[in-house]
């Protein structure tokens, strides 16, 4: 039960969707947990739920910090945070992502929209890699993870700008296993294929409360 006892974790993009779940569940495994998102009144709502629910123990803890995923300083900051509260980091969670607009199409594409999409779920995630390592690289066993997709496998089924987003979150994952990985950080990419959150709600364009 208390698997993830003592570790550190930061989950970015986790005030709603699965990664609400992923958070409780590291809470429940004895993890202390910072949620690093953009919608602070969730956020905080969020914490005072878990911490007063059944399954927050002694030995974990959990905080909210506003972190916008394309903006260096903020995820410097979240990262400093975890340090100058509990002295390291050992899980740096890499979810924060949206869909963007739903066009399908190659000519249908606007470059605000793409540019938009890759700077949240692209430069995020490097910008989240790239602070958690600067503090994991001169300790060792921890690890980095992304939430990708089956987007970045099957194609077809969303816009170019989310599709190439996830590849190249995945060619990143791929790049630094090769460079962090020889100072013990594992790397690693999860790829949900399709959850009933916002995002998924949104990328079909219908309303959460059919899907239930
Ligand atoms: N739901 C699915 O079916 C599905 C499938 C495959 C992959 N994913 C991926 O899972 C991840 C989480 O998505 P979800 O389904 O939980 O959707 P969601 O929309 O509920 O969650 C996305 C979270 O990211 C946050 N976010 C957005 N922009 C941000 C920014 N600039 N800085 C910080 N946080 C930001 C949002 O506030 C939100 O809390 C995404 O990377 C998404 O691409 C979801």
């Amino acid at each position: 039960m208390h698997r993830l006892k003592g570790k550190v974790a930061i989950i970015t993009g986790s005030v709603s969707g699965f990664e609400e779940a992923t958070t409780m569940l590291f809470v429940r495994l004895g993890a202390n947990v910072i949620i690093a998102d953009v919608r602070d009144e969730m956020g905080g709502a969020l914490c005072n739920d878990i911490a007063s629910g059944t399954n927050y123990s002694n030995s974990s803890s959990i905080s909210y910090a506003h972190c916008n995923v394309t903006d260096d300083a903020s995820v410097k900051n979240v990262v400093d945070l975890a340090i100058s509260k509990y002295g390291k980091l050992d899980i740096m969670f890499n979810n924060a992502g949206i869909s963007g607009d739903l066009d399908k199409t190659t000519l249908g594409t606007t470059n605000e929209n793409f540019k938009k999409v890759f700077d949240v779920n692209v430069y995020g995630a490097f910008l989240g890699a790239k602070h958690a390592a600067r503090v994991m690289i001169p300790r060792t066993s921890r690890v980095i993870l992304f939430t990708v997709s089956l987007a970045s496998v099957v194609c077809g089924e969303t816009s170019h700008a989310y599709n190439m987003s996830k590849h190249a979150i995945v060619g990143l994952m791929k790049n630094l296993c090769v460079e962090v990985g020889k100072y013990g950080i594992r790397v690693n990419a999860i790829s949900p294929c399709a959850v009933s959150t916002l995002i998924l709600t949104h990328s079909l364009g219908i309303d959460k409360a059919i899907l239930g």
